[in-house]
């Protein structure tokens, strides 16, 4: 038997930086991202004889993209190897508590690809925990299709999993879902949304591996002087975004996510042992912007922790703005992305 789920990367507007306990991945302050489509990872398990990621491709495809299986080192791969046991022994819980039937789990072979490149600056741990915790929450049920019509019908089944996601990375909690997603303390469900469909166009500044983690980071922002009301500045920014995603008002998410952009990367650089993500290009690129955040049509613009800076806008006037990138920043490499509806079950 095998089974496949593929979960999308995600991109926070309002960001999960800081946590209140580290064990459990429980955020300090409220975060608000929007979910991706086919920039994803996609997760196969297969019946084995032991249970380790091994470095070969899962069968399922993703259309127009390609797959690529990432370097895993061992850590990394016993992390992956962990949450899956995690999966396994939550679901007896949570399938019942659905009314759904368990069956018992042997060993299985982990598989994992990307669609965007390892080096891409796309965060690949939201994406990667998502789709293991689909891949694995499926092969503990004993009937496909009863756990596919509460996937696809009932929320609150996808939230109790993104609860079970959350602990192996904390941002791939608002992956099951989409296109917009609210993340408060141990609980991810989308939110409504009258914009029109966005993009992501990911203006890739550098794409080598980041000299420090996202989770080193949560530990070192909460010693910056900074951090004084960064939880309330954070949660009300949420309230105030999740307004604005209501109401359908883009200048105020523009501005909302400008802000917070900054505030983070403030972080990074007043811990004890400041650090910084950011590259000369991505100063150049944010110098750029800033008129035109400030200015009608205004784009969402963020920065995770990386040096790339993400231009969210409207899917219709995405052409004109990869016009406008190129002109200004000629060679400059993009990757594009609608908004997408979180993670999928996988056809081989
Ligand atoms: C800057 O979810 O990668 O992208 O829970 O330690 O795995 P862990 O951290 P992770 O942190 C993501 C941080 C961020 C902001 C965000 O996505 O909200």
């Amino acid at each position: 038997m095998k089974w496949a789920a593929r979960a999308p990367a995600n991109i926070a507007l309002v960001k999960y930086m800081g946590k209140c306990d580290a064990r459990l991945n429980l955020p300090a302050n409220a975060s608000l991202s929007m979910t991706l489509d086919s920039l994803c990872t996609v997760v196969e398990l297969r019946e084995a004889a032991a249970t380790r990621w091994v470095a070969a491709a899962p069968s399922a495809s993703v259309s127009g993209r390609e797959l690529r299986v990432p370097a895993l080192d061992a850590a990394g791969a016993a992390k992956f190897e962990k949450h899956l046991a995690r999966v396994i022994s939550e679901a007896p819980g949570i399938l019942s508590q659905f009314g759904l039937r368990m069956r018992a789990v042997g060993e299985v072979e982990i598989r994992s690809a990307n669609t965007f490149p390892a080096a891409s600056g796309i965060a690949s741990s939201a994406s990667a925990f998502a789709a293991l915790t689909l891949a694995g929450a499926q092969a503990c049920a004993a009937d496909l299709d009863a756990f596919a019509a509460a996937w696809e019908g009932r929320p609150e089944f996808r939230r109790a999993w993104a609860r079970v996601a959350r602990q192996g990375s904390g941002s791939a909690c608002r992956s099951l879902e989409g296109p917009w997603v609210r993340w408060v303390d141990t609980d991810a469900a989308a939110v409504s949304s009258r914009l029109p469909a966005y993009v992501d166009l990911v203006l890739l500044v550098a794409s080598g591996k980041k000299a420090v983690s996202s989770t080193d980071a949560h530990a070192a922002v909460v010693a910056s002087p900074l951090w004084a009301g960064r939880v309330e500045r954070a949660n009300a920014r949420v309230a105030e975004l999740s307004a604005a995603l209501a109401a359908g008002d883009a200048s105020v998410v523009a501005q909302v996510a400008w802000t917070e952009l900054w505030e983070m990367h403030s972080l990074f650089h007043t811990s004890p042992q400041p650090f910084t993500y950011w590259l000369p290009l991505s100063l150049e690129i944010l110098q750029w912007l800033k008129p035109l955040v400030e200015g009608p049509g205004a784009p969402v613009v963020t920065m995770d922790a990386g040096p790339n800076v993400h231009l969210l806008v409207p899917a219709t006037d995405a052409a004109q703005w990869r016009a406008r990138v190129a002109e200004r920043f000629p060679g400059l490499l993009v990757l594009e992305d609608r908004a997408g509806g979180g993670a999928a079950t996988a056809v081989s």
